[in-house]
């Protein structure tokens, strides 16, 4: 075995670059004895035939059972420190009325950040008090529709929005529970987290201004004052830095006690997943574990009651079920320099579909979906059909050396901020969700077509 020098450090040459890491794939992906990808009971080529590709597949099960053991876990734990938990279900990660409503069967809330968003929950008959509205700009109808719907929360993200809420409220006849985004300094990102006085982002309010900003929302009647809010950033795999915003949230959490109540305090989300073999995801019961340990541990030292504790995870619960199906058109060998070969492999979607390689470097793995092959490994680059250079979806994995055009490649771990995140650059049609669960398949949302994409162009009507 020829190690190519191209290949990134952190990337294991496989013993079998058919072999699908349990890790990283949904739960009920597996190969068939012919080799093929099947999910859920549905093979690739089923998938294919039927649905075209680039498609999303989501294993429904998989979504749901995440979602099932976030509630239970969190539930759990928080019930041995004498307190509770409310797993609200991050939107932004993907939102259809299909997944609304399997995280509402699954018994969660549903965080939007947009009327939008909103509309999607309302539409999979969400309740307004299972939901919680997010956003550093709301505007003020999007206010106004959230508090007349009976929203169970609203995220006060700045001190002009007090106002906005208040009069909605007031409005509407009734009392709006608002929560306040703290910008608590602590940001973080896998591995590492930062801690420092004040953030430099648009989100939140310093630590330093929440008691007076609590006062103005305690001081309008229209508005109740559920507790302090953070959300410390995404894709992360330890516990430190949700400690530290909790620990810096506290100190002022059990000062705002002495002029009211403040029953909740919301960590947020940003649970990590695997996208490649090498991630190694905390298990959801240890995060459940870890949170209460933090939570419990804290007001103690405080001797305060321990407070509900919120979460919102999105791509831990959706992130993992769905695998996107791309059909392989050219293949190039490049030389990159006088010994080192990188084989790109082009496929008929990209960053339209997945933006997130291309937007923050976020890597990917990938596996020949329509067969197996005992080639020896080969060192690939997956990169889409758009008009950019850094139109790439996976930098850098190994695939059998004699994949070819017409194969069908699958990259798991596609369920969040790929399809919420796409776009019709070069005027490609969005690419359908299918749901496949018990050996079928169905539609969740349909393919643009080229219909779509026109049907908004007024030119020749003007
Ligand atoms: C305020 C807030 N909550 C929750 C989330 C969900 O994060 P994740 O999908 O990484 O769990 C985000 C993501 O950006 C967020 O901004």
């Amino acid at each position: 075995m020829s190690v190519n020098p191209l290949a990134p450090s952190w990337l294991p040459h496989p013993d079998d670059a058919n072999d699908l890491a349990a890790t990283v794939w949904s739960k009920n992906a597996a190969r068939d004895a012919s080799g093929e990808l099947v999910i859920a009971g549905v093979t690739a080529s089923e998938l294919v035939e039927n649905y075209g590709t680039p498609v999303y597949v989501v294993d429904e099960a998989d979504a749901r059972s995440r979602a099932i053991a976030i509630r239970e876990s969190f539930d759990a734990a928080f019930a041995n420190v004498g307190s509770a938990a409310k797993v609200y279900y991050a939107g932004k990660a993907f939102l259809s009325i299909q997944v609304a409503r399997w995280m509402l069967d699954a018994g969660l809330n549903i965080d939007v950040c947009s009327g939008g968003e909103l509309a999607v929950a309302l539409a999979a008959g969400a309740e307004g008090s299972r939901l919680g509205f997010h956003g550093n700009n709301k505007s003020l109808d999007e206010i106004d529709r959230a508090v007349g719907v009976g929203i169970g929360a609203i995220v006060i993200d700045s001190v002009i929005e007090i106002e906005r809420v208040a009069d909605a409220a007031r409005r509407h006849g009734v009392v709006q529970p608002v929560r306040l985004r703290i910008n608590s300094g602590v940001h973080a990102s896998t591995h590492e987290y930062l801690a420092t006085a004040r953030e430099d982002q648009k989100f939140g309010i310093p630590l330093v201004d929440a008691a007076d900003v609590v006062a103005q929302i305690r001081s309008h009647e229209s508005l109740s004052f559920l507790g302090l809010h953070s959300h410390i950033g995404s894709q992360i795999f330890e516990s430190e830095g949700f400690a530290e915003a909790a620990r810096r949230l506290f100190a002022v959490h059990a000062e705002l006690l002495a002029g009211g109540p403040v029953p909740e305090l919301n960590l947020g989300g940003g649970f990590g997943i695997a996208y490649t073999s090498v991630d190694q995801a905390l298990p959801v019961e240890e995060i459940a574990t870890r949170f209460a340990e933090i939570v419990s541990s804290g007001a103690a030292a405080l001797g305060i009651p321990v407070p509900v504790v919120a979460i919102e995870p999105g791509r831990a619960i959706i992130g993992p079920s769905t695998t996107t199906l791309y059909t392989v058109g050219t293949i190039k060998d490049v030389l990159v320099d006088s010994e080192a070969v990188r084989k790109y492999v082009s496929i008929d979607g990209g960053m339209s579909d997945n933006v997130r390689p291309a937007l923050y470097g976020a890597d990917y793995s990938v596996r020949i979906a329509n067969r197996t092959s005992s080639a020896d490994a080969a060192l690939v680059r997956i990169a889409g059909k758009h008009c950019e250079s850094g139109d790439i979806v996976v930098h850098a994995d190994y695939l059998p050396g004699d994949v070819t055009p017409g194969d069908v490649v699958a990259i798991p771990a596609t369920g969040a901020y790929c399809w919420s995140l796409a776009s019709n650059y070069n005027y490609l049609g969005r690419p359908p969700v299918i749901a496949v669960r018990d050996g079928a398949a169905r539609v969740i949302v349909r393919r643009e077509t080229e219909a779509d994409l026109l049907g908004r162009d007024t030119g020749l009507e003007s």
